[in-house]
């Protein structure tokens, strides 16, 4: 069901410094900073050749990656993405087979404009799963 790794999002505590030690240590592709209220984080994308990176940053008072840089200070790998096809087919097998998904369980507009769903990480070897439609 799961095709192309989509991207590996990464919790940064300090933005401008990991965009610097991705574009001038790593010389990586680095895009410009995009807030995204809704998700309460300010992102950067970094463009590889077979995948993206995702870094992240809290956006606002009840960032979901706050929590996380509280527990993890110098930042860490907060989930990765695989493509699906169909998320409303993806999201039923993945119920019948007792997975949880995360919210409200429905799928939603993802950080890209596309349909995202979150998978429950206790039920996935402890990664946060996004699973989005391409
Ligand atoms: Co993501």
């Amino acid at each position: 069901m799961i095709g192309r790794l989509n991207h590996v999002a990464i919790a940064v505590p300090d933005l401008d410094a990991a965009v610097a030690l991705y574009r001038d240590a790593l010389g990586a592709d680095v895009g410009a900073p995009r807030d995204e209220p809704e998700h309460g984080v300010r992102v950067v994308f970094i463009s590889l050749p077979n995948t993206k990176i995702e870094l992240l940053h809290p956006l606002g008072d009840d960032s979901p990656i706050a929590g996380f840089l509280s527990r993890n200070p110098a930042g860490g790998i907060h989930h990765i993405c695989y493509e699906v096809a169909d998320i409303r087919a993806a999201h039923d097998r993945l119920s019948a087979q007792g997975a949880r998904v995360l919210g409200s369980g429905e799928p939603k507009i993802g950080a890209h404009g596309k349909p995202v769903l979150f998978l429950h990480p206790k039920d996935f070897n402890g990664t946060l799963i996004e699973l989005e439609e391409v």
